[in-house]
């Protein structure tokens, strides 16, 4: 059990990680070329860490030294010490869905296991595109969850393809993990792959490719990817602060009185900072200051404490904030009005159902909260109130949920307990002493 303290203010300047979905393209891209990348700063967290584990396995060499890692590809087809190979992707859905793509196209069997947590989340979207693309990749049949193409479930059996194809591909859902996967495969196809998504999600993996020297389009949702017989490594790559991370401290921010944070060097992709549109709809007071263009755009950004105002969140803003939402559904509770946001039902299949999560916490809490079906998705529906009580919350061993009533349970003047933390490693392993610094300086 972890007590949560009410912290009054704070002016502080803080550091965050380095970006979880750029980590993991950064040890992938940098494993396949040939030679050395350093990757600086590295993350330190247990989902950056499954890749690499998994890479190292597959034959790469990789060493830390200070903040940075220095990785020795392989190239393009890796080379494990033995095969068959059995891959742990623990609990990153990021990197299973990911990395299937690109082990469907190399030249040995494998088998990629899940931990618990992960075992429950649909892989079909990855596997069946993968299949049409001449995968030779299966999973475990499960129950369909949210789609009907999410009936295949982790561990997945990876044989080596006899060739892959492109081809044009449109996602029933804006998926990042999905394209990625498919943008990987796409560069050992025997001809040009167009992927177009509903909604843009987070460009990451494309920003990278082009970096390491792939050819890559982009026009609206659309992508069209062309095969390549090598990356070439950029040598070193920066890997700016992780803007989901960062946007605990922003709502922080904006919710306790009389507080400014600097939140330094954090990615400001317009696909990942959906979350401060939204909130400067609400009112919010957020400077962005010191912006430098690199393969990815980064930035101070400055937060002041404001007065929120309820807005309503449309269905394609979601994709550039789907790992916000439930910090969003914070900042609602302590704005004037009712806040409805749209278009939500991939959250009921994140590391644990965040639509459920974030309506029972904040109900414990005596928030107006609810969710309902919106068109063919859903919505969750919140009441910013004034008398909202401390509780006893429970995290799902979600490090977003955890993290979210963890930031809830400060802007409170009691204080609140929530059960289990330790899934903030996931992600944030300094979360919670920089928590800690806020209260010394509070
Ligand atoms: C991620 C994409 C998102 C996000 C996840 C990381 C990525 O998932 O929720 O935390 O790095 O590509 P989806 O693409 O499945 O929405």
């Amino acid at each position: 059990m972890y007590i949560i303290k009410p912290l009054s203010k704070t002016k502080k300047e803080i550091v965050v990680p380095a970006d979880k979905s750029i980590s993991h393209r950064a040890i992938i891209l940098s494993s396949l070329c040939e030679g050395e990348t350093c990757i600086k700063p590295f993350l330190e967290s247990e989902d950056a860490s499954a890749t690499l584990e998994c890479m190292r396995k597959l034959g790469i060499v990789a060493k830390s030294s200070g903040d940075s890692l220095t990785i020795t590809g392989a190239g393009m087809y890796l080379k494990p010490k033995e095969t068959p190979v059995t891959l742990l992707a623990g609990e990153s859905g990021t990197t299973m869905r990911i990395l299937s793509g690109l082990l469907s196209c190399q030249k040995f069997p494998i088998t990629f296991e899940a931990a618990p947590s992960l075992v429950k989340r649909p892989m079909g979207r990855v596997v069946l595109p993968l299949q049409q693309m001449g995968a030779r990749i299966s999973g475990t049949a499960g129950k369909a969850k949210i789609t009907h193409e999410d009936v295949i479930y982790p561990p997945l059996h990876i044989k080596p393809a006899v060739g892959i194809n492109g081809g044009r591909f449109r996602l029933n859902v804006s998926s990042a993990q999905v394209k990625s996967s498919l943008m990987l495969a796409s560069l050992y196809a025997k001809t040009q792959t167009v992927i177009s998504e509903p909604y843009k999600s987070r460009d990451h993996t494309e920003r990278m490719l082009k970096l390491f020297g792939a050819k890559i389009k982009i026009k609206g949702t659309t992508v069209t990817c062309k095969p390549v017989k090598k990356l070439i490594s950029p040598k070193k790559l920066f890997v700016p602060g992780d803007f989901s991370s960062a946007a605990f401290f922003i709502v922080l921010g904006l919710i306790l009185k009389n507080s400014k944070i600097v939140i330094k060097n954090v990615n400001i992709n317009p696909t990942r900072c959906g979350l401060l549109q939204v909130l400067r709809r609400m009112g919010g007071k957020i400077k962005i200051k010191n912006k430098k263009n690199a393969y990815e755009s980064y930035a101070d950004i400055v937060v002041e404490s404001s007065t929120l105002k309820a807005v309503k969140v449309e269905p394609e803003e979601i994709p550039s904030m789907i790992d916000e939402v439930p910090i969003l559904c914070v900042a609602s509770a302590f704005a004037e009005g009712k806040t409805e946001i749209r278009g939500v039902r991939e959250l009921r299949i994140k590391e644990t159902d965040r639509v459920w999560s974030m309506v029972h916490n904040l109900s414990e809490a005596g928030i107006d909260i609810y969710n309902a079906r919106f068109d063919n998705d859903e919505e969750i529906v919140i009441k910013g109130s004034k008398n909202i009580r401390p509780a006893s919350f429970v995290s799902s061993f979600d490090h977003r949920i955890a993290m979210s009533m963890i930031i809830f349970g400060m802007a409170l003047n009691k204080e609140s307990e929530i059960d289990d933390i330790t899934c903030i490693n996931k992600s944030f392993p300094q979360f919670l002493s920089l928590v800690k610094s806020l209260h010394r300086c509070g």
